[in-house]
Formats: structure tokens, C-alpha cells, sequence
């Protein structure tokens, strides 16, 4: 059993790739950049077969650019069961017009239509994207929100690879979808308070309107993507998230709060 783990260096990746190494299970670890045992870059489809020779089952990311190829190639390389790293985006009713949703829809439909056995996590929001604000609060500068009240669903990474390992090497959960949250629905002020009182850094946040805050993004975020994200958090605004059980079931373990996160993450904020 040789098991394929592609987006090698991607936080979830790295996660399972030790978990998996800690249980004496074969891998491979599969990049689209080198260092990784194989290149892999899913937006390349020459570099599958190498990638694939020999794998029993495969962690993928969600890229749809070549996702019929990869199937058909893993199902020629004897691939048994493919392990897709999704989102909880495919489940929202407008998720076939929303591009970050359509490709993670679209990778699921490709699986779901193949003969290999697919098993989809479907994360809600990483609390990694908190990264996001560490050059703002280390630069000493306040954290524009426009939408400060506007709810997510922290999910620590290494509950994601924990959740892959269970399905990974367990084939009466493995198979079907799941949606994954952490154990909190928490506001954006809330998340930031979590940060400050965790990392003993100062942390404040200020109120900005749409118009601000894409102006202020306009070097980093593409004009469409940012009003995707902005429709996103309004209507997210003041309404707790729906939290599932799947990580305590499939993992035998609570999900890890936000606070254990930024305590695991403190070094990057300070
Ligand atoms: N951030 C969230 O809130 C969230 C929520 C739900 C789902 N997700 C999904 O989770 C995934 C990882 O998100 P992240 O923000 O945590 O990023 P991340 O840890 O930085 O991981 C992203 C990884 O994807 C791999 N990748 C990208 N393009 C690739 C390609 N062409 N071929 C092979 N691998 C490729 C890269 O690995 P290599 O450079 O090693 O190839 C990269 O390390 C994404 O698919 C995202 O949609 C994220």
C-alpha cells in the first residue's frame, strides 16, 4: 500500500504525511514544486503517471484543471481510493456559480463519476487564514474588518490531516462525504481577541467599510474575488455557522478549539 500525497507542502499535507510516517505506512510525498519525493503539479498532467505509479490511495487538493486525466490515470495505476481535500463551499445552493466552489464542485463530480472510491472532506474555514492578518499585527497596525461580526468556523489543519488519516486507513468510514467544522462558530472580533489574550500581542481591529477594505486590498485581491469574499462575510454576518461532529466521530479526539491554534501558531504573530 503506497499511499500518494499530493500539495506536498501544504499545512494539511504536511500534517498527514508525519502522521502517516509515525504509523510505518509507505507515502509519497508529491509537490508541484521539487523537494518533495515526486513532482506532481496538478496543473500539469505529464507529471501524473510518474506521480501515481504504484499508489494505492491518494490525498488530493482540489484543482479541476486536469481532474479527468488524474482519474482515469490513477484508475490505470491500480489507485483503489482517492482522499480529496474539498470545501464546504460545494454544499451552498449557488455553489455551481461561485468559482471557488465550482472548482472544488467540479473535482468531487469528476471522483464521485469514477470507478476508484472517493472519500470528499469538506472543511469550513481554516483557522490558518487568520495568517493572513500576521504582517498587519506584527507591523503594529490595527486589522480592517468590514464585517467584524461576520461568523466562521475555525478548523485547526491538523484536525484535517487527523480526519484523513482516520479515513485513510479505515475503510468502514472511508467512501463518502463530510462535512468538517471546528468546535466553535466565532466572529471575526471574537477570533482576533482569541489571538491577542493567546499571543499576548496587542491586537486591535477596526471598522471599515466594503469600499475601504477593497481599496485597501486592491494589490493583493482581484477586484471579483474580493466582492466574492465581501458577499461571503455579509451574509455570514451575525449568523452562527452550522457545526458538525465529524472530526470527534471519525477521529475518536474533540475538534481543536481556535485558542489551541493560536497557541500552536503564536510564534507567527509575535
Ligand atoms: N483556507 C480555507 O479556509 C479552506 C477552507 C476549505 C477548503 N480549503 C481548501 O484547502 C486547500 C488548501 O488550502 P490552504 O489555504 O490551507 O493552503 P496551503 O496549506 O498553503 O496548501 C495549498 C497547497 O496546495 C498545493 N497546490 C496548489 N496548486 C497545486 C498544483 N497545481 N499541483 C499540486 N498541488 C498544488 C500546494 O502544494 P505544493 O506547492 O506542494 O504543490 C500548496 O502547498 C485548498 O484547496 C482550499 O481550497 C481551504
Amino acid at each position: 500500500m503506497t499511499i500518494l500525497i499530493t500539495g506536498a507542502r501544504g499545512a494539511v499535507a504536511k500534517h498527514l504525511a508525519a502522521l502517516l510516517r509515525e504509523r510505518g505506512l509507505d507515502i509519497r510525498t508529491a509537490s508541484k514544486s521539487p523537494g518533495a519525493d515526486v513532482v506532481c503539479d496538478l496543473g500539469d498532467a505529464s507529471t501524473f503517471p510518474a506521480a501515481l505509479k504504484g499508489a494505492t490511495s491518494v490525498f488530493l487538493y482540489a484543482d479541476p484543471a486536469h481532474i479527468d486525466a488524474f482519474v482515469k490515470q490513477a484508475a490505470e495505476a491500480g489507485v483503489e481510493h482517492i482522499v480529496l481535500l474539498s470545501s464546504s463551499a460545494v454544499l451552498a445552493p449557488d455553489a455551481e456559480s461561485q468559482p471557488l466552489a465550482k472548482s472544488h464542485l467540479d473535482v468531487e463530480h469528476a471522483l464521485w463519476a469514477s470507478s476508484i472510491k472517493a472519500t470528499t472532506l469538506r472543511p469550513g474555514s481554516f483557522a490558518s487564514n487568520a495568517l493572513s492578518w500576521t504582517w498587519t499585527i506584527k507591523s503594529g497596525k490595527p486589522i480592517s474588518l468590514p464585517y467584524p461580526g461576520s461568523h466562521t468556523d475555525p478548523i485547526h489543519e491538523a484536525d484535517v490531516a487527523d480526519v484523513a488519516l482516520a479515513v485513510l486507513t479505515n475503510n468502514e468510514i472511508s467512501g463518502k462525504p463530510y462535512t468538517l467544522t471546528g468546535p466553535q462558530s466565532l466572529t471575526f472580533a471574537e477570533q482576533i481577541a482569541v489571538l491577542a489574550e493567546v499571543t499576548g500581542v496587542p491586537i486591535e481591529a477596526r471598522p471599515v467599510t466594503r469600499e475601504e477594505w477593497k481599496a485597501e486590498m486592491a494589490d493583493y485581491i482581484p477586484a471579483q474575488f474580493a466582492d466574492g469574499l465581501l458577499d461571503w462575510w455579509q451574509s455570514t454576518d451575525g449568523r452562527p455557522v452550522q457545526l458538525t461532529d465529524a472530526v470527534e466521530r471519525l477521529t475518536g479526539h474533540p475538534a481543536r478549539t481556535f485558542a489551541t491554534w493560536a497557541a500552536d501558531h503564536a510564534g507567527d504573530f509575535s
